[in-house]
């Protein structure tokens, strides 16, 4: 087992990649524990739940919302949840963002973890303390920064995910390398085959290194003041595909890694062999290169992206593999190098 600490200014939060799901009764406090789960993760892994009272709730992003906030702070009011109550999330992204906002704002605040049971949240949603949920259609648009007291990452809950589920996490761990560290580039490009046989040291290692990666740069800027922005790499692009076409998250921020490898392979910060390279990988990896899609109804949807400064938008090219740097483009530059 790994650990690793985020000192966030809320508090300090403690990472557990290849902790075992079933030993969380270890960093739970005595007082009562609270569990927020989804109905599937409910279904696969209720034996392993410690006691507590469990608030289910429904799958899927359109739930992220007040409604749902409200049914958990209204079961929180029915079992007399007081201040000194820990909550709980067991699930993915959704939960994990859910479980946060629901934590921090009930009672004025209450302590909080997560067992991050998908990939993706593993690698991304439950590290940073960011915890949101949406409004009338705008993605995580209302939130909170806080930390959980820790998050429990058990790479053998990974075994029930759906591939799709698991080619979202694939698509960030590629991101991670790619702005951050070439070494995880290079372990990805050698050892792909192995994540998809749900090898075990292969997932602890690279959900490993892709936290150090993601909590490194929170920890240097936890607000997003300008740091953090390179975790968008390929989002600003996925973001406006995902939306526009119904594409699942991990496919879109492929195809919006391209077009952001393809200007700053116009821009001269990245040569054509390492370009290649990183579609290769995506390849491998068995996400989407190329589709086929209405680029006005995408460069649309980004004009109206709540990151957007005047005509110019803030966005992150890459300086070779390994290496982010963050640059005003134009739309119409986007236009022109947009897959
Ligand atoms: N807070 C952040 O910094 C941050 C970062 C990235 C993404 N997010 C958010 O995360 C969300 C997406 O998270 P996600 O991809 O984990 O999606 P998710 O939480 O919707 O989970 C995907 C599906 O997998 C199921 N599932 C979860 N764990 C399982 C398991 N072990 N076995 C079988 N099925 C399982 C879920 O029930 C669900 O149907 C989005 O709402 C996104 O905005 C937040």
């Amino acid at each position: 087992m790994h650990t690793i600490t985020i000192q966030g200014s809320s508090k300090e939060s403690t990472i557990l990649v290849g902790e075992a799901c079933s030993n969380v009764k270890k960093y739970l406090p005595s007082s009562q524990v609270v569990i927020i789960t989804d109905n599937n993760v409910f279904d696969n892994y209720q034996e392993f739940f410690p006691d507590g009272n469990v608030i289910r709730i429904d799958t899927g992003e359109g739930i992220k919302n007040f409604e749902t906030v409200d049914y958990i702070i209204d079961e929180l009011v029915k079992i007399e949840a007081d201040r000194s109550a820990f909550m709980l999330g067991v699930g993915g992204g959704v939960v994990c963002d859910i479980t946060g906002f629901v934590a921090s704002i009930y009672m004025r605040g209450l302590s909080f973890g997560f067992i991050s049971t998908t990939l993706l949240s593993q690698v991304d949603a439950s590290v940073g303390g960011k915890n949101g949920i949406n409004f009338k259609g705008y993605k995580n648009i209302v939130g909170v920064f806080n930390q959980p007291d820790f998050v429990i990452c058990d790479p053998e809950m990974l075994k029930t995910l759906p591939e799709g589920e698991l080619l979202n996490g694939c698509a960030e761990i590629i991101k991670h390398g790619v702005i951050a560290e070439i070494e995880l580039f290079e372990y990805l490009e050698q050892n792909y085959n192995r994540i998809f046989d749900l090898d075990r040291e292969v997932l602890e290692k690279v959900v490993y290194d892709s936290i150090v990666i993601k909590s490194s740069v929170v920890n240097r800027d936890e607000k997003e003041k300008g740091e953090r922005r390179k975790l968008n790499f390929g989002h600003t692009i996925g973001h406006a595909i995902e939306k526009v076409t119904g594409t699942s998250h991990g496919k879109a921020v492929s195809l919006g890694m391209v077009s952001a490898a393809n200007l700053s392979e116009a821009r001269g910060f990245l040569s054509s062999d390492e370009k290649e390279r990183i579609i290769q990988l995506l390849k491998n990896m068995k996400l989407p290169v190329e589709m086929k899609i209405d680029k006005e109804r995408v460069l649309d949807a980004m004009r109206r992206d709540k990151k957007r400064e005047g005509e110019s938008i803030h966005f992150v090219l890459l300086d070779g593999i390994g290496k982010a740097v963050i640059e005003e483009i134009t739309i119409k530059e986007l236009e022109e190098y947009f897959l």
